[in-house]
């Protein structure tokens, strides 16, 4: 049991994760300033974590990029228990807003990470997992994609997720004793099965499954599928879908390993290896919503890629973790979680 912070842990991977580890035993301090996300997140990640529990959850509305809200946090954590690890989900993540804003993403996403980083030199703590991307990986040359893939993102978003990568690889090589995951998602989705929290977008979704569920339950009328004539076998984007219960997971087993073993920095892909098409998405959450989900087939999109999947060969290895949940769970928890809350938290 550790006295852990969660950056951004109010947002869809991050509640999810403060359940797993409240479950697992640990104390939590979350620091979220609510740009992307509601105060009811945490309130119901207490109710499903049970009354003890509950009390093992302290939450601090401030800003990564702020010294003074880093050190109220890092304060927040009982004085005979100092913060053992952080885990870092505090960011923005939308690629097309990333293009318009740039400014605004090297903000929150560099200078935001460096600052904690700061702040966890000053408070003497070094361990650290931080929430990377698949993004990384640009148009990929060999699919399913290893670690070892090159990096060579194509947006402002991936941009500043690399430059922390580096500046992660900077701070391990400067000093020994740093205890270093960076965690590298494809394409995380669903909810927690209560269907008591999962993913709350603000305005239009950008991404698949969000859309698709806001279809079913009929908040948008159709689907635009972006693309048909891609190199696959149905002409329409493959992608890594991961429930973000197992992601959750992962997080765990993640922080674990750096715990029990020496200093030192992984870097590991977080995917089920298993690729999925967008008409098998809409296929699938037609069935666990008994709903139909009316697509048009229209052009590509920028910036897609046909296919990416991980190869989830190392975190198998080095963690002991493998996804345990398949497409249909992911589209049962998410058409829960959409049709339990159908405007989300209402925020
Ligand atoms: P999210 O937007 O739901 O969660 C991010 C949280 O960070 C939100 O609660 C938001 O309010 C908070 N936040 C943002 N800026 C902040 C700041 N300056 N100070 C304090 N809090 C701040 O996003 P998510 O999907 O849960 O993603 C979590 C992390 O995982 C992000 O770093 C994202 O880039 C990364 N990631 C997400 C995906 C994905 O598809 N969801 C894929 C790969 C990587
Ligand atoms: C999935 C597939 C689309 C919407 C993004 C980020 C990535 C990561 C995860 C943070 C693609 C198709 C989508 C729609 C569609 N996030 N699609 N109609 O682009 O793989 O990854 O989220 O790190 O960085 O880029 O996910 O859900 O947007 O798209 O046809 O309305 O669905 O073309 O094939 P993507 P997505």
């Amino acid at each position: 049991m550790a006295q852990l912070l969660i950056t951004g842990g109010a947002g869809f991977i991050g509640s999810h994760t403060a359940l797993v580890l409240l479950e697992a035993g640990h104390n939590l301090v979350v620091l979220d300033n609510f740009s992307n996300s509601a105060p009811e997140a945490l309130r119901r990640v207490q109710e499903l974590a049970g009354p003890e529990a509950a009390q093992r959850l302290t939450v601090v509305e401030g800003d990564i990029r702020s010294a003074a809200d880093l050190d109220r946090t890092f304060a927040a954590a009982p004085g005979d228990q100092p913060v053992a690890a952080v885990i870092h989900f505090a960011g923005l993540k939308a690629v097309g807003e990333s293009v318009r804003e740039p400014l605004r993403y090297w903000d929150v996403n560099l200078a935001g990470s460096r600052q904690l980083l700061a702040a966890m030199q000053a408070h003497g703590c070094r361990t650290l997992v931080f929430s990377s991307s698949a993004t990384l990986y640009g148009y990929p040359e060999v699919v399913p994609i290893p670690e070892t893939a090159p990096i060579q993102p194509i947006n402002p978003y991936g941009h500043s997720k690399a430059a922390v990568e580096q500046l992660l690889d900077d701070l391990a090589a400067s000093e020994p004793g740093w205890r270093i995951a960076r965690l590298r998602y494809f394409n995380p989705v669903g909810a927690h099965p209560s269907g008591r929290i999962g993913e709350d977008p603000s305005g239009v979704p950008n991404n698949l499954f969000p859309f698709v569920s806001q279809v079913a339950v009929g908040r948008r009328a159709e689907l635009q599928v972006f693309g048909g004539d891609w190199p696959t076998p149905d002409g329409s984007g493959i992608r890594d879908y991961i429930h973000v219960m197992d992601l959750a997971e992962g997080h765990r087993a993640a922080l674990d390993v750096l715990l029990a073993e020496p200093p030192q920095l992984l870097t590991l892909n977080l995917g089920s290896g298993e690729g999925h098409s967008v008409l098998d998405v809409v296929r699938a959450f037609e069935a666990a919503s008994g709903r139909p989900v009316p697509f048009q087939i229209v052009a590509r999109r920028d910036g897609d890629a046909a296919s990416t999947v991980a190869d989830p060969r190392l975190a198998a290895e080095r963690l002991g973790w493998r996804t345990r949940r398949g497409l249909a769970d992911m589209c049962r928890d998410g058409w829960c979680w959409q049709q339990a809350n159908p405007h989300g938290y209402g925020h």
